[in-house]
């Protein structure tokens, strides 16, 4: 990393560490003082905030260290056959627990084929782009996922829409390079550090996948592209014959 990228890393990164760090450590000290004096809803409640408030720290901590392992030459991703639908369920009800105003529809065909891709990484890829999509939203919508494949291509697709403040086609690169965001009041109001797509666009090349935007009245799609389970089988198939 060169030094201004360094200081634009830990400058942002403190401070989205921070936020959390600061309501883990606030709903914790009430419990302790007040514990007699709360009542189990409230418990309840504030253990709530700190269950998700650390979901978003792993999430941070995640990206964090992908970004400076990105830059290594070190390879270590580990492709195994993985079924989408389980993963998508994890992630989505984790983003939920953290935007519960928004809803999240999950589309999967039985038949999807499984991709062939690094677990870990998948699930940090589907977390990056389902956070944004719950980010960039609007007030109580929709957020939809869904799996678009045919039996023999070589790639699954995957869908991330949301309706909101849209992206402009002239900043569709922008958005995926490092620590860019789109200067808007809602971008403005919500915070972020500007690298998860860049770490998802990285990852999920490292995956000889691709990913892609499209922003059309306040309609926005990332859709990922990852290679088919199926397509790799035949081909080991073909090789053996
Ligand atoms: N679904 C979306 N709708 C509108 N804008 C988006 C969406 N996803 C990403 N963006 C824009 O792309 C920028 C970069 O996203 P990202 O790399 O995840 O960084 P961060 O979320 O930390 O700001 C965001 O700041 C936002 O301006
Ligand atoms: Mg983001």
């Amino acid at each position: 990393m060169e030094n201004s990228d360094k200081k634009d890393f830990i400058s942002t990164i403190s401070h989205e560490l921070r936020t959390p760090l600061t309501s883990i450590r606030g709903f914790s000290q009430t419990m302790l003082s007040s514990w007699d004096k709360l009542d189990d809803e409230s418990k309840k409640r504030f253990i709530k905030i700190i269950e998700e408030q650390s979901n978003r720290l792993i999430n941070l901590v995640e990206n964090m260290l992908s970004v400076t392992k990105l830059q290594s030459a070190k390879d270590d991703i580990i492709l195994k056959e993985v079924v989408i639908k389980p993963i998508l369920e994890t992630v989505i009800s984790i983003i939920k627990n953290q935007y519960p105003q928004k809803n999240f529809e999950l589309k999967i065909n039985d038949k999807t084929p499984k991709i062939l891709v690094d677990q870990d990484k998948f699930h940090q890829i589907m977390t990056n782009l389902v956070e944004n999509a719950a980010k960039y939203s609007d007030e109580n919508s929709t957020i939809k996922i869904e799996t678009n494949f045919c039996e023999n291509c070589e790639f699954v697709a995957i869908k991330v829409t949301n309706t909101g403040i849209g992206i402009d086609e002239k900043d569709y690169e922008k958005i995926f390079t490092k620590f860019s965001r789109i200067d808007n009041p809602l971008t403005r109001k919500v915070q972020g550090s500007g690298l998860g797509l860049f770490i998802t666009k990285n990852l999920v090349e490292k995956m000889d996948g691709k990913i892609s935007v499209s922003s059309k009245n306040n309609i926005t799609t990332f859709e990922v592209q990852l290679p088919s389970a199926n397509i790799e089988k035949q081909a080991r198939a073909k090789c053996k014959r």
